[in-house]
């Protein structure tokens, strides 16, 4: 496993938040890994994250994702990707829809973090400050939880 892309709606905040909390997850347990996240839609293509995600990030995490841009995902994330983890059901079911025949395997975020199985991380846009860091501490759990599973394997 050497790549991992995570996948959300917007690509403003859930899925760079899990980006960053990957990359902290995945240095800490010494992986190589292309990291890298997309939205489904093309909303928000070419733009930074939302400030509460940035702001997330950098008080929960210390981390700056004010220099991510955002980007929709293409059929070649398929080919290129080892795993591609969904955000939420619909991003799952969109995911499922466009990339069948890719080798990449395809699951929800949640499904790496146990008791959390097979749920969703909920999406914060409409959300308060409070959800953000609620969001942060789910994805850095859940991601902690993949690095982990990923270094067991290596
Ligand atoms: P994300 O959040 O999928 O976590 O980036 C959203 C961002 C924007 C919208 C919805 C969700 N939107 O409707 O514009």
């Amino acid at each position: 496993m050497n790549s991992v892309l995570f996948v959300c709606l917007g690509n403003i905040c859930r899925s760079p938040m899990a980006e960053a909390a990957m990359h902290e997850a995945a240095a800490r347990h010494g992986l190589d890994l292309t990291i890298d996240s997309a939205g489904t839609g093309d909303w928000h293509i070419g733009r930074p994250p939302d400030t509460r995600a940035q702001a997330a990030a950098l008080e929960q995490g210390n981390v700056d994702i004010s220099q991510l841009r955002a980007r929709q995902i293409t059929n070649r994330d398929f080919l290129e990707y080892d795993l591609i983890c969904a955000l939420d059901h619909a991003n799952l079911r969109d995911l499922r829809a466009m990339g069948g025949d890719g080798p990449a395997e395809i699951s929800l975020l949640l499904d790496f973090l146990p008791g959390s199985e097979g749920h969703a991380v909920a999406d914060p846009y409409y959300g308060s400050d409070a959800d953000f860091v609620g969001c942060w501490r789910q994805l850095a759990d859940a991601t902690e939880a993949l690095a982990q599973k990923l270094a067991m394997s290596a």
